[in-house]
């Protein structure tokens, strides 16, 4: 292959099939849609519904249950387009693959650092969630760690700030347990010494089993996802008995606002779906089974959340949700402390799964980037004894322990979900790409094709119909708004209408599919409900990743070589 310096040199699907054979990988072709639904049940349900939820439902009270439907709906779109691309390129790498051959190197370079948001970064929030009900399991056996020694320090100081401001009984249970910890920590030159240990440490001995090459067997992921869903449905039936269906009214108490204020905790809870895209080399029939896996995977998880939601917001009023075991919680607030201690002691080991996925997954993005020559050569070091990528997972080690010992959950969260949208947003249009060029002919699964010719701009005028007729408040809001309001909280809307402008006319000219579209859209939508401040966040993260590739993976990549 003739050596490159544009940005966007691309990795031809033949080179890339032809790359994995050379390397051969040796792995078994193995996996059928009965493992894959398995695997994908491993990486999805984790800390979103064992905790973010929490907080989603105590803004959105119990409408937040058709969120997840919302959500889920964005999810099959993308989920379809995994799924060609899956069937397209079957090796590992996931997006950051796939966007290789359709946008070329610098946009993979983005996707591979957006995607450490997505591992990485929630794998943070699993091991504070992991803490929390390590934390709440110890208490039920008479076990108390000091207060200090279980928290972030951000959430220690404000519940102390806002006891002096507005006294104890202003505070939650959970927030006077903080304000407790913060005046009880040691100090070393005044300041105190607060810290999550728990979380830390989970990471730290999580991080050494990946290391030593202990993998989730199908066996052991089969039976730790029988225990997961167990616990969930446990949770739903035991928990029917005592909803007491007023607290679902008002079921939307803050509006359409509050419910979408949860959008990146509930999205935050769908997300894993893709990452069984990863053993697409692994799959008995990846064109066949693929799709279908994921297809029931969001399927069963949408199901099982918007029962959980109901049940939560309907055995407790939503607003005392805001804890970060809320599964516990509840069953602890009607006076069932066994069933609550149950449920923490396998909560416990449910979400010690979740954190084994991805702590494997994150090191083996950074050796495929590292192949490519985009990273450094000794992130794809494999270790002679252990046959793991040992370095990047050590280094994934710090990246994930180090943080969860001294932030906030919610700020993870967010963060995690915008970089997770971005990589979907990227491989909905990479869809697109590929119907255009021509190389769907390659692809043995396509996402079924609406032809979006007139669909895309009917649709496009149906909503700004019911703007103009439903949205009154939204438009005298706007009204209001000069224009540096408008350039702080409303770009993102903005970009989204454009995006969708752009969009109709495109798929005029170019027959664009539906489906696809959609996912981009939908996906758009879901993010700009963000708020500002993380796409600020993320885009610091995306120059920082640039400038990482700039002085390095544009000189280093084996594309740049002859
Ligand atoms: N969906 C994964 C979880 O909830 C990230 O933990």
């Amino acid at each position: 292959m003739k050596p490159s310096s544009s940005l966007f040199r691309k990795k031809s699907v033949d080179q890339i099939l032809k790359d994995a054979h050379d390397a051969d990988s040796g792995l078994e072709k193995v996996l059928g849609v009965r493992d894959l639904v398995s695997l994908g049940i491993a990486a999805i349900v984790g800390a979103g519904i064992f905790s973010t939820i929490g907080l989603a439902s105590y803004n959105g009270g119990p409408a937040v249950s058709l969120l997840f439907v919302f959500t889920a709906i964005a999810c099959v779109f993308t989920a379809l387009s995994y799924a060609q691309f899956a069937s397209t390129v079957p090796v590992s790498g996931s997006a950051y693959t796939y966007a290789y051959v359709a946008f070329g190197e610098f946009f993979a370079w983005i996707i591979g650092w957006a995607l450490i948001l997505e591992y990485a970064v929630s794998n943070m929030v699993v091991a504070i969630s992991w803490s929390e009900y390590f934390v709440s399991m110890l208490s039920g056996f008479g076990i108390h760690i000091p207060g200090y020694l279980t928290m972030d320090p951000g959430s220690a100081s404000e519940a102390f700030s806002k006891m002096q401001l507005l006294g104890l009984e202003a505070l939650t249970t959970s927030e006077q347990f903080a304000a407790a910890a913060f005046e009880a920590a040691p100090r070393i030159a005044g300041i105190p010494i607060i810290f999550d240990l728990p979380a830390g440490i989970i990471t730290a001995l999580v991080t050494w089993l990946v290391y030593l090459g202990i993998k989730e067997s199908r066996t052991a992921s089969n039976l730790m996802v029988v225990l997961k869903i167990g616990v969930v449905l446990l949770v739903i039936l035991a928990g029917a008995f005592y909803v007491k269906p007023e607290n679902w009214t008002p079921f939307a108490p803050n509006g359409v606002k509050g419910v979408l204020s949860g959008v990146a905790a509930v999205f935050f809870a769908f997300i894993g779906f893709d990452s069984i895209s990863t053993t697409a080399e692994e799959c008995k029939d990846p064109q066949r089974d693929m799709p279908k896996a994921m297809i029931y995977c969001l399927i069963i998880c949408t199901v099982l959340y918007v029962l959980i939601t109901l049940v939560l917001t309907g055995m407790v009023n939503y607003k005392e949700l805001n804890v970060s075991d809320p599964l516990a919680f509840v069953f602890e607030y009607v006076g069932l402390d066994f069933m609550a201690g149950l449920i923490s002691v396998s909560s416990v080991i449910a979400i010690t799964s979740a954190l084994l996925v991805y702590q494997l997954g994150q090191p083996r993005i950074w050796m495929t980037m590292s192949r490519d020559g985009l990273l450094w050569k000794r992130f794809s070091k494999i270790h002679p004894k252990y046959h793991t990528p040992s370095f990047a997972t050590i280094v994934t080690g710090f990246v994930v322990g180090i943080p969860a010992l001294f932030f906030k959950m919610d700020f993870f969260v967010d963060l995690t979900s915008v970089g997770t949208f971005f990589a979907f947003i990227l491989v909905c249009g990479g869809v697109l790409y590929l119907d255009h060029s021509g190389l769907s002919k390659q692809s043995k699964f396509k996402v079924p094709y609406i032809n979006g010719k007139y669909i895309v701009g009917l649709l496009l005028l149906v909503a700004i119909w019911a703007l103009v007729q439903y949205g009154q408040d939204t438009l005298s809001e706007w009204a209001g708004f000069t224009f540096m309001d408008i350039l702080e909280h409303k770009v993102l809307t903005i970009v989204f209408w454009l995006t969708w402008i752009t969009l109709s006319v495109l798929s005029f000219k170019y027959n664009f599919s539906l489906l696809p579209v959609a996912g981009i859209l939908t996906n758009l939508y879901l993010m700009t409900e963000l708020g500002s401040s993380n796409w600020f966040i993320f885009m610091i993260w995306l120059v920082i990743g640039l400038v990482i590739y700039f002085s390095y993976g544009y000189r280093k990549s084996k594309l740049a070589k002859p």
